[in-house]
């Protein structure tokens, strides 16, 4: 018999210092049998435990490589869900706060795609003229939907070759939940903005003619990010204004007008990789979560750059920030007492599907 589960209120009122000190212990104790994945987003004191940090994509391919038993994920829950599809069955995914969602991957649920889907049957056959795109900021049930209608996942690192995969297979897209990667993407690619239509889920037909889904290459929800909706062209003007220099970059779930005004577009990963690239003496104006520009800006300082957040008010990731110290120490010490708290479980025919998705998008990019 396992020993009972050591109850979240012990850890509640622990301050940061104490939680340190005893997940260190923890994770010592746990070596070789558990590991923790960061996303970029998480707060410091939780990300410098992750023995493997990255955006969701480089994540995902860690969860899937994941030798340990148990896999901690310090990020939110769309991401353990991947983690538990992409690694082997005896592995156990754990995600330290329940309540880490995102808030734009429950602005797209299977009830509404599914109705969209019918809807759209009434103008052409969508099985055989539309690819469904789910980003992976999204539920494991409409991972599956896209397996099964031989669509796929993407990123926002892999975006275009995902786009230009769909595209290869039939005329049109449906891209769920963010328009903003959507529609950033497609431009990019040369895609015109009045072939590009914004499906208002909760309309009937979207809100669309027939005519419009007709022209249409590419079908956009109508999702976004609370978090990145904040940063505005404006705050770039007024920056650039005083610092003319300024190299600007952003990430691809900024609205249209923000990634018009960027230098350079893409992924936690990217903006990393790409300012630590830079020359000394740049200057960086970033449009992201603000943990990763505060870690960025600490990190890249000595070597004479200046990074920038973009917005005046504050944006933080409010779900990111729910995987505290606390949550994290409580997790590993019930490990150590051989118990599993918070498991992520995605239901097998769900996972089945997902994963048909999952794995397509691993296969092209
Ligand atoms: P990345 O895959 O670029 O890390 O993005 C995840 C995310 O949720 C950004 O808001
Ligand atoms: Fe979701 Fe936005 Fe948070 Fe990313 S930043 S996890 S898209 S709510």
């Amino acid at each position: 018999m396992s020993a009972p589960a050591l109850a979240l209120q012990q850890f509640a009122l622990l301050d940061d210092a104490d939680c340190e000190a005893r997940i260190v212990a923890a994770k010592r104790r746990l070596a070789g049998r558990c590991v923790i994945l960061g996303h970029h987003y998480q707060r410091d004191e939780v990300f410098r435990h992750a023995d493997f940090t990255g955006d969701s994509l480089k994540l995902s391919r860690e969860a899937a490589q994941a030798e340990a038993r148990y896999i901690v994920f310090c990020g939110v829950h769309f991401m353990a869900e991947v983690a538990d599809i992409l690694s082997r069955p005896e592995q156990v995914v754990i995600l330290p706060d329940l309540a880490a969602g995102c808030s734009m991957a429950d602005m797209a649920n299977l009830v509404a795609v599914e109705r969209c889907w019918r809807e759209l049957s009434e103008v052409f056959d969508p099985d055989t003229t539309v690819t469904p795109v789910t980003y992976i900021n999204s539920a494991a049930d409409l991972k599956a939907f896209c397996g099964r209608h031989n669509g796929i996942v993407c990123t926002s690192s892999n975006a275009r070759a995902i786009l230009e995969w769909s595209f290869a297979q039939r005329d049109k897209v449906l891209f769920f939940p963010d328009q903003h990667l959507g529609r950033n993407t497609g431009y990019r690619m040369g895609i015109p903005l009045d072939q590009m239509v914004t499906w208002d889920f909760t309309r009937p037909m979207g809100g669309l003619s027939a005519a419009e889904l007709r022209q249409a290459k590419l079908i956009l929800w109508k999702g976004f990010c609370s978090v990145h909706q904040m940063f505005r062209p404006e705050h770039i003007d007024r920056f650039l204004e005083r610092y003319p220099e300024t190299q600007v970059i952003a990430h691809p779930e900024c609205s249209f007008a923000v990634c018009q005004k960027a230098h350079y577009i893409g992924s936690t990963e990217f903006i990393l990789k790409t300012v630590r690239a830079a020359a000394p003496g740049t200057r960086w104006l970033v449009g992201t979560e603000l943990n990763l520009v505060n870690r960025l800006a600490r990190e890249v300082r000595p070597q004479g750059k200046e990074v920038h957040f973009m917005s005046p008010t504050v944006c933080m990731c409010s779900t990111m920030y729910r995987t505290d110290p606390q949550h994290l120490l409580w997790v590993l010490e019930n490990l150590v007492q051989g118990v599993v708290v918070n498991r992520i479980q995605v239901p097998e025919g769900d996972a089945r599907s997902a994963r048909l998705a999952l794995h397509r998008m691993l296969q092209v990019a």
